[in-house]
């Protein structure tokens, strides 16, 4: 269970000196998650590049880039941050449907491994970057697979008529183009299904289809180097390790032998358990026919369970007192949507408790935002029996900082 990363006394002293709302990480989690994706898949032995939108906390990413990951970034804001943590150049790969011309430029002067590019303009904007760079651009493509990964749909990706991703036919018609172009060097294919995914049959059949494809090119004459399989897989919340057998499997199934190096892009799988939020209770109400406890974090530290009715586990800390009762976990933010749990079973809390909300490593921080005008969530990292500040809670000053 993930209670025993993080213990009690630790947690009463986090919330003393650093004070709540704050997120709480694990690096053994972390660690444990990036070491079982190694081990499932070591028969492939595939680049693992960490999707930092996950978390992109540098002391995590250090993590990572610790066990030989390198990164996938979607902004030229995570590119910088991947650098700052220490992944190698050659292993970030830079995703996403709207590169702008300075962040391609930005990418090319990295050396980074690759460019997902996602339409044939963004490939034209590529050429003109690495032109005017005097370089040639290391580039795949989100390819579009048209399968359906039976998650929320604000997170599926994977199917024609999302804003991700081309088809495979425009696909090939743009390999053709860039063959020819002194300045693009086609060099992978990817797609992304979606997240929270966990059936590996929408895996097997989207790398069916591109590998498939791929074939296909190479008797065209275009050679790819990389088949690059997204990220998604799911972990549910609550849960300390998501099942990685499948997934191995269905993967390894179609691209052992093939003399393709596999790329995968896992976040949430390894962020979301590796981090709890912790907050204090300030109010207990009633309203109507229910129960209400008030805490000091809100929508804007975790956003999951108001956009995709994502439930968090979450624990009253100190000694179980009193019968169970329904509760609703809610913040101080102004949206009948600020909530954090509903209907949660937990002893009477007394105002000043702490609450811990399990599973919240994975875009908890990284989507928070200063909505309200509340400051950002500090960031404290458990290592072994001590604990840091990884990121020091906003300030009023920082609400303001870059206004003019
Ligand atoms: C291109 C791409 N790769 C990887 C990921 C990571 O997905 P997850 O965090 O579910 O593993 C995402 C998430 O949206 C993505 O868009």
């Amino acid at each position: 269970m993930l209670a025993r990363y993080f213990k009690p006394s630790v947690l009463q002293e986090i919330a003393a000196k650093a004070g709540t709302p704050v997120y709480v990480y694990s690096a053994a989690v972390f660690i444990k998650q990036t070491a079982a994706y190694k081990k499932a898949f070591r028969a492939l032995d595939p680049l693992f590049c960490y999707a930092m939108k996950a978390n992109s906390n540098g002391a995590l990413c250090a993590l990572a880039a610790g066990q030989g990951f390198g990164a996938d970034v979607v902004s030229g804001g995570e590119l910088y941050r991947a650098l700052r943590a220490g992944f190698e150049p050659g292993k970030i790969i830079f995703s996403g449907v709207g590169k702008t011309p300075d962040e391609l430029e930005y990418a090319l002067r990295t050396g980074l491994l690759f460019v997902n590019a996602e339409s044939f303009e963004e490939v034209q904007a590529l050429e003109r970057a690495a032109a005017k760079l005097k370089k040639t651009a290391p580039f795949s493509l989100r390819i579009n697979p048209d399968v359906d990964p039976h998650t929320h749909r604000f997170i599926a990706t994977g199917k024609l008529g999302s804003k991700f991703g081309v088809s495979f036919e425009e696909a090939e018609k743009i390999y053709m183009y860039a063959a020819g172009s002194e300045h693009l060097k086609p060099v992978g294919a990817q797609f992304h299904i979606g997240s929270q995914v966990h059936s590996a049959g929408p895996y097997a059949m989207a790398a069916g289809r591109l590998a498939a494809f791929i074939l296909k090119l190479a008797s065209r004459g275009v050679n790819l180097v990389y088949a690059d399989v997204g990220g998604g897989w799911g972990v549910r919340e609550g849960s300390e390790m998501s099942d990685l057998a499948p997934l191995a499997r269905a993967i390894a199934g179609v691209f052992q032998g093939t003399g393709l190096k596999v790329v995968l892009e896992p976040g949430r799988s390894i962020a979301a358990p590796s981090g709890a939020l912790l907050t204090r209770v300030l109010y207990r109400k009633r309203g109507g026919s229910k129960n209400f406890i008030v805490v000091d974090a809100a929508m804007n530290d975790l956003v999951r369970p108001a956009l995709y009715g994502a439930k968090h586990p979450v624990a009253l800390l100190g000694a179980a007192r009193g019968p169970l009762k329904k509760y609703d976990i809610v913040g101080p933010v102004c949206e009948s949507g600020d909530f954090l749990a509903k209907g949660v079973p937990l002893p009477e809390p007394r105002n000043g408790d702490l609450l811990l909300i399990y599973s919240a490593g994975a875009y908890g921080f990284s989507m928070s935002s200063q909505y309200n005008s509340r400051p950002r969530a500090a960031e404290a990292l458990i290592t072994g029996a001590s604990w840091r500040l990884v990121r020091r809670r906003e300030t009023y000053k920082d609400l303001v900082a870059a206004e003019l």
